[in-house]
């Protein structure tokens, strides 16, 4: 077993955490009030391989590995969660178009999605009354002479506004599991649009939206994968997407514990330091025992996909894990600060609020322990 980096994982962990302290990190508290993120982060990202950091050299992406995709997730995702999810997104969108697509698509899009002159890439599975289970789905796509046309709504859709690709999926059979296909959209399609903007209580930077497809027209080569075989690539692209998520909840259960013990060290309180007080010290300790438990989950997963090893229950215990223990870590930090935490100036109800969809989307806690239980009982 060998615990250490390799020279490709360092030189992506110290990129990624360059480039989140120098220009994420002083623009974090405004891209939550502003709920925006500048082009120019997402360019930035791009230019340093972030937006594709498992994908194959040869379409563009970084060829980093998994792992280093967990520890870049994790150096964002403690800067500003919401510049960290509209990476995780993006970075699923092109390994899906890179591992699924014809040849035309992983042609007409990995690179631009790599390269952020797609500025980014949206996923589109969820609808209004299908998310945890998305076997439910009413979209629909119907063959039409060379091409299919898509109708229906989607919900909760990060950077639905301004992704330039979307992977969607659509009813092409019958009822249930099996009769789910997934496309490679054109942001530019006619009859795409985006609807209603979530206003929602953390990670105010990502932009949440519906899209609505009436008549949405695309080629006969815009499938992924086979006809009818979209909900599994659904599900491999969770099991991925989901070390994404765990990497980003760690990240920001990172920043809101750096905060917790300077605040403890430098403010004094009963005639000494709070650091000094063994109810404070155990609030730390759990906190710094729980992260790295989040960590060794998180990495051990990357590792198994990086392999090539079957890992969707380690993906989506490390998912349940760190979303679950991220939440007690900026809860316990804001505690920690006092009145002090449940102001903005002081950042961690920013961490807090951030981190509660973690224990929601790509999969909620519930839904983990579903795969985990499955898979403990086969
Ligand atoms: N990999 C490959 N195939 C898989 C799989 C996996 N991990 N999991 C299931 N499958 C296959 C099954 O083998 C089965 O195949 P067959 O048809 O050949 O039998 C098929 O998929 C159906 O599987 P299930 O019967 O297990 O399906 P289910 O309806 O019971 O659902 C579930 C299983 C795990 C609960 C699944 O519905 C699920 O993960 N739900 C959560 C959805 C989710 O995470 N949504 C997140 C939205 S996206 C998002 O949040 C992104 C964002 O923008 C931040």
């Amino acid at each position: 077993m060998d615990w250490e980096l390799d020279e490709t994982q360092r030189m992506v962990q110290e990129a990624a955490r360059d480039f989140a302290t120098r220009a994420i990190l002083p623009r974090a508290r405004d891209i939550d009030r502003d709920a925006a993120i500048p082009r120019e982060i997402l360019k930035g990202l791009a230019d340093l391989g972030l937006f594709g950091v498992n994908v194959p050299e040869s379409l563009g992406g970084a060829g980093a590995g998994t792992i280093a995709y967990s520890l870049a997730m994790t150096e964002i995702g403690r800067a500003c969660a919401s510049t960290a999810v509209t990476m995780a997104v993006s970075n699923m969108v092109a390994e899906v178009l890179a591992a699924f697509g014809t040849e035309r698509v992983r042609q007409e899009f990995v690179p631009r999605l790599c390269d952020g002159s797609l500025v980014a890439g949206s996923f589109a599975l969820s609808e209004p009354e299908a998310g945890s289970d998305p076997g439910a789905m009413r979209a629909t796509a119907r063959r039409d002479g060379d091409g299919w046309v898509l109708d229906g709504s989607k919900q909760w859709i990060t950077s639905g506004d301004f992704a330039g690709v979307f992977v969607v999926w659509a009813r092409t059979g019958g009822p249930g599991t099996r009769g789910i296909s997934a496309f490679a959209v054109d942001a530019n399609t006619p009859g795409l649009s985006v609807g209603h903007h979530e206003d929602k209580m953390g990670l105010r930077g990502s932009s949440t939206t519906a899209l609505h497809f009436e008549g949405c027209r695309v080629p006969s080569d815009a499938l992924l994968g086979q006809e009818n075989g979209g909900f599994k690539i659904a599900m491999m692209a969770l099991d991925g997407g989901r070390i994404g998520i765990a990497s980003q909840a760690l990240g920001i259960g990172e920043a809101a514990l750096e905060k917790a013990v300077a605040y403890a060290q430098q403010r004094s309180a009963f005639g000494g330091p709070l650091a000094d007080k063994q109810a404070i010290q155990f609030m730390i300790a759990d906190s710094r025992t729980e992260l790295d438990v989040a960590r060794l989950l998180t990495l051990r997963a990357a590792w198994l996909k990086q392999e090539g090893k079957p890992f969707s229950q380690q993906a989506a215990m490390a998912k349940l894990w760190s979303s679950e223990n991220a939440w007690k870590v900026c809860d316990r930090a804001l505690q920690v600060h006092g009145g002090y935490g449940y102001v903005r100036e002081y950042d961690v109800e920013r961490h807090l609020r951030d981190v509660r969809v973690s224990r929601i989307y790509e999969g909620t806690s519930e839904i983990q322990r579903i795969v985990i239980a499955r898979g403990a009982l086969s």
